[in-house]
C-alpha cells in the first residue's frame, strides 16, 4: 500500500478559458493564461488499498473529522480516479481525502486546485512516473480544464489545440511561461458573495457559443494573448492591467448574452470594480479580474497591496478579503490528511 499527499494551488486566469470544442475532454476553443496562486490550495491524500473494489472519497474537515463531498463533486472525483487508474495501468481501489485551505464557502473553490491535487496525489500513490506535461493533460481530462494550469507555479499558458484532434492523445496541456520569481504580483480577492455559483462553469462553456459576441471575442483573442505574454515578460503592470479588465468584462459579456443568459455579477461586484477605478484615479496601480463568479480578484504590486486590501475591506458589500499572490505551484507533502 502506498500513500501520497499533494498540495495544489488555485489559479486566476488573465485570459480565460471559455467555450470548448469538446466539453467532455475539456478541449478549449481558445488559449488561456493564468497566474498560479500561493495560499489558496487544495490538499489531497490518496492511499492505495491493495485490492480492487469501491474507492473511498472523503472531505477532510478543517478541525478534524471527515465528511462527504457534494454528490456532483464526489461523482467527478470517482470518474477521475478511474481515468488515472487506467493511465497508471493499475486496478487497486484507493482511499482519498481532500481539503481546501481557503474558504470553500467563498465561492472561490474553482475545481482547478482540487483536480490538480487529485491527479498528482493519485499518480504519486500509484507510483507512476510522469512528466509535468502528462500530468497537466491528465488533470485537464478531469473535465475541469483550468486544472491543467494548476500543475505549474508562476505564469502558465494552456494552448488551444490546432485543427482536428484525434482520440485522447490530443496534446492539449499547459506549459509554464515564467516562474513565480520572475514577477511578484499580488492578488487581493474581494469576496462579495458566498456559496456556490448558480450556473457551473461547465454550463457556462456550453452556453458561451450561443452568444452573438462569441466569434468577436475569438477574433480579438490572439492580440490580447500576445499583449499578456509581452506584459508578463516585461513585468509591465501598466500594460497588463487594462487587458486584464477588458478580458474579464468580455467573459461576463459573453455569459450575459448567452442563451439562456448567465449573470454572475452581484451588486458587490460593481462596487468593487468602482473602488478599483477610484484607487487608480488616486494613483494606485490595481486592476480587476473575475472568473465565473461574483468575486473580484484585484491584481497589484506588493507595495500597493495594503492600500488595496484596506479600501476593499471598508466596502459594505465585501464580506472578507483574501490576500494571495503568485505561487510556486504544487508540492508533495510529508504530512497526510489521514
Ligand atoms: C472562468 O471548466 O476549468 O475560470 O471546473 O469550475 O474550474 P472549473 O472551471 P473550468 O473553467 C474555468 C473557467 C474560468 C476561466 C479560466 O479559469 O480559464
Amino acid at each position: 500500500m502506498s500513500k501520497a499527499t499533494v498540495s495544489a494551488p488555485a489559479n486566476i486566469a488573465f485570459i480565460k478559458y471559455w467555450g470548448a470544442r469538446d466539453l467532455d475532454r475539456a478541449l478549449p476553443l481558445n488559449s488561456s493564461i493564468s497566474m498560479t496562486l500561493d495560499s489558496c490550495v487544495t490538499l489531497c491524500t490518496v492511499e492505495t488499498l491493495g485490492h480492487e473494489g469501491q474507492d473511498e472519497v472523503w472531505l477532510a474537515e478543517p478541525h478534524g473529522g471527515f465528511g462527504s463531498l457534494s454528490p456532483e463533486f464526489d461523482r467527478r472525483v470517482r470518474e477521475h480516479l478511474d481515468r488515472v487508474r487506467l493511465w497508471a495501468g493499475r486496478k487497486e481501489a484507493v482511499r482519498v481525502a481532500t481539503r481546501n485551505t481557503f474558504p470553500t464557502a467563498g465561492g472561490l473553490a474553482s475545481s482547478a486546485s482540487g483536480f490538480a491535487a487529485l491527479t498528482l496525489a493519485a499518480a504519486g500513490a500509484f507510483e507512476k512516473k510522469a512528466t509535468d506535461a502528462e500530468l497537466s493533460l491528465l488533470a485537464r481530462r478531469s473535465g475541469s480544464g483550468s486544472a491543467s494550469r494548476s500543475v505549474y507555479g508562476g505564469y502558465v499558458e494552456w494552448a488551444a489545440p490546432k485543427g482536428e484532434t484525434k482520440g485522447d492523445d490530443d496534446g492539449s496541456y499547459a506549459k509554464p511561461l515564467f516562474e513565480a520569481d520572475h514577477w511578484e504580483l499580488r492578488d487581493v480577492i474581494a469576496v462579495v458573495e458566498i456559496g456556490p455559483k448558480t450556473v457551473s462553469s461547465l454550463d457556462g462553456h456550453r452556453r458561451a457559443l450561443t452568444s452573438p459576441y462569441y466569434s468577436k471575442r475569438q477574433e480579438l483573442l490572439p492580440e490580447r494573448l500576445d499583449k499578456v505574454r509581452r506584459a508578463l515578460r516585461k513585468r509591465d503592470l501598466a500594460a497588463l492591467g487594462p487587458v486584464l479588465e477588458e478580458e474579464a468584462v468580455d467573459l461576463h459579456l459573453i455569459a450575459m448574452s448567452s442563451h439562456p443568459p448567465v449573470f454572475y455579477w452581484s451588486p458587490g461586484t460593481i462596487a468593487v470594480l468602482r473602488a478599483v477605478r477610484e484607487l487608480r484615479q488616486e494613483g494606485l496601480a490595481a486592476w480587476a479580474t473575475m472568473d465565473a463568479g461574483a468575486n473580484v480578484h484585484v491584481i497589484c504590486d506588493p507595495e500597493a497591496e495594503d492600500d488595496v486590501a484596506d479600501r476593499l475591506e471598508d466596502l459594505p458589500a465585501v464580506g472578507f478579503v483574501i490576500r494571495d499572490g503568485v505561487g510556486d505551484g504544487p508540492d508533495r507533502e510529508t504530512e497526510h490528511l489521514f
